[in-house]
């Protein structure tokens, strides 16, 4: 039976945090002094993380995403990966897919492609040293780039970027950061900033929208709207008439909650139907209490129950989640 939620969307798509520890700290994501980190004994073991990933592929389950925090930071990912190369569902294997800040692509790229890997989208808000330093508090920008160079190099394709549009940080980039991509046939994609930030700053007066992002490429190109969007988050643009695109993710302005197939399993065990969701369901009791895969089955199906319409940004009733960014996983 496939895992459909009570609007009847279909969930294909399952995202794993191995870690909510960063090597960075960019302040949408973290405070200065980071977070208090998940403790030890309540993370996943691989094991663990790898037969709730077999019972979700089990059951449908055709794309796993990596995510963290940094979820390079985890010292056996690759064996992560090599696991979950191996499972088999009605579909076959799970298309496997990583998001990272890059920092440790140079040494981990050719290993985790061998393993599995198929794609990597790689976070990149500026192309200013200086600016960079500031928004993730780490001198980290050519290891950045270096992360980039070696996923192209490992042949991880396509490459996706993922580039936070905020007001007054980065939003004067966004014709360099576009032409940037293009040069080197990486796929970027601009991302409305959504409430997730730990100081509570958001403010959907003052966050750059898609519109915004739009008009800032079309004083540079002429944008045609790419018509294989399907259920794609992302809407692409032909940049003078392509092939290079740019993808626009309207988070907020125009939610794709409606065709949202996703669900995610944080470091800690716990089972999330949303980002934004309030409640979690308790994989990790079940994995630890001698739980059989019917039972992990049936934690997933009572996750995606409880699951919403959308997220509910702009609700006079709207929280923000309790965890931090890092400990959900993008
Ligand atoms: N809004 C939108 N995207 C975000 N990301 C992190 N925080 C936010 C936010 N508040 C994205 C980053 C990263 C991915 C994991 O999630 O761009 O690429
Ligand atoms: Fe899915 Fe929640 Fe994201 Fe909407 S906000 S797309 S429901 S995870």
């Amino acid at each position: 039976m496939t895992l459909s939620d009570s609007f009847g969307r279909v969930h294909s798509d399952l995202r794993i945090s191995l870690t909510d520890r960063c090597s960075l700290r960019c302040t949408y994501c973290m405070p200065a002094d980071g977070v208090p980190w998940l403790p030890r004994d309540s993370m996943l073991s691989t094991e663990e993380l790898v037969r709730v990933a077999r019972v979700g592929v089990e059951a449908g389950i055709r794309a796993i995403r990596l995510t963290g925090g940094e979820p390079l930071l985890r010292p056996d990912v690759v064996d992560v990966v090599a696991a979950l190369a191996a499972l088999r569902g009605p579909h076959g294997a799970p298309e496997l897919s990583l998001t990272t800040n890059a920092l440790r692509l140079p040494e981990l790229a050719a290993p985790l492609r061998e393993a599995g890997l198929s794609r990597v989208n790689i976070s990149l808000d500026t192309l200013r040293p200086d600016r960079f330093k500031e928004l993730t508090r780490r001198d980290k920008f050519d290891e950045t780039i270096a992360g980039i160079e070696a996923a192209r190099e490992a042949g991880l394709s396509p490459i996706k970027l993922n580039t936070v549009a905020m007001y007054g940080v980065n939003d004067d980039e966004i014709v360099d950061l576009a032409r940037f991509a293009v040069e080197r046939g990486l796929h970027l994609r601009f991302i409305e900033q959504m409430p997730l930030d730990p100081g509570h700053t958001w403010d959907r007066q003052r966050m750059v929208t898609a519109g915004d992002i739009i008009a800032a490429l079309e004083a540079e190109w002429t944008l045609t709207p790419a018509e294989d969007r399907g259920s794609a988050p992302a809407q692409r643009y032909l940049l003078d008439g392509g092939p290079a695109t740019v993808g626009v993710i309207a988070s907020v302005t125009a939610p794709f909650c409606g065709a949202c197939d996703r669900l995610r399993l944080t470091a800690d065990g716990q089972l999330r139907n949303c980002l934004f969701a309030r409640t979690e369901t308790d994989v990790r009791a079940a994995l630890r209490s001698g739980g059989t895969d019917a039972q992990i089955d049936a934690a997933i199906r009572e996750c995606l129950a409880g699951k919403k319409a959308g997220h509910g940004i702009g609700d006079p009733e709207f929280r923000q989640p309790d965890r931090p960014m890092s400990a959900i996983g993008g």
